[in-house]
């Protein structure tokens, strides 16, 4: 007999391991999330995937799926804590999505078109942060860096080369290079690393390759975030901790 959680009262079925996302996306439930990568273990900083598990607010990417575990997600007042979470990240960066080279590919305005964000409800912060182009094939913009760790993790578990990190607290913390010259052409990093790959926002891009696929036509252009996650999510048969 299969172990289930119940998932807005409907019951869910979990391997052991798996988390409440994972095991949602497995059985095509959708919960929200951003941080959360399905290659790499779930560290909890975005707090999209918000849910309430027996009565107390947790990160479904995190929190490990238990037999009758009851999880409310799609409920009104959870949608508009995501909402807001899309929100702040938006006014405290700098995201100029109409110029952004990764527009509809990005999640992060995937999310914000898919919760139903029209503004970004809170006085922009518009802090001060560079863009290095100093890398012959990489652009790193950090006015869209909204501090996920993916690239930091990528680095460091796959590439083995520890190119990014973070230095400051709170407002201030930002993403900095392993470079004494702080630029990214003075690191180790290459076109080909995972790191390269994973930014889900538009703050690693690859030089020259911009528009090659049209504003229009891309990923998130095509169908809402929440239908390509689960068209993506590895099915029960697959069960490998994975999710989308
Ligand atoms: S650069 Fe991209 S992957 Fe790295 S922390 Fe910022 S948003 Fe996340
Ligand atoms: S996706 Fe769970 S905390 Fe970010």
């Amino acid at each position: 007999m299969t172990d289930t959680f119940l998932l807005d009262g409907e019951a869910v079925p979990f391997a052991p391991g798996q988390t409440v996302v994972q095991a949602a996306l497995a059985a095509g439930r959708y919960i929200p999330h951003l941080c959360y990568h399905p290659e790499f273990r779930p560290h909890g900083s975005c707090k999209v995937c918000t849910v309430k598990a027996n009565g107390r607010n947790a990160t479904g990417c995190t929190l490990p799926a238990q037999a009758g575990l009851e999880v409310e997600s799609e409920t009104e007042e959870l949608r508009a804590l995501r909402k807001t979470l899309v929100q702040m990240l938006f006014a405290e960066g700098n995201h100029f999505c109409p110029s952004c080279e990764q527009s509809g590919n990005c999640v992060l305005q995937a999310l914000g078109y898919d919760l139903g964000v029209m503004t970004a409800g809170f006085r922009h912060f518009f802090p001060d942060r560079p863009v290095d182009a100093s890398h012959p094939d990489i652009l790193l913009d950090a006015n869209r860096c909204i501090l996920c760790e993916l690239c930091m993790r990528a680095s460091r578990e796959v590439d083995g080369k520890d190119v990014f990190a973070f230095s400051g607290r709170g407002i201030d913390k930002r993403l900095i290079v392993n470079a004494p010259s702080g630029r990214l052409a003075d690191t180790n990093a290459a076109l080909g690393d995972k790191a390269m790959d994973v930014c889900p926002v538009g703050a690693i891009i690859r030089k020259r390759v911009g528009f090659a696929v049209p504003i229009g036509e891309r990923r998130y252009d095509k169908s809402p975030i929440s239908e390509q996650a689960l068209a993506d999510a590895p099915r029960p048969s697959e069960h490998n901790g994975g999710g989308a």
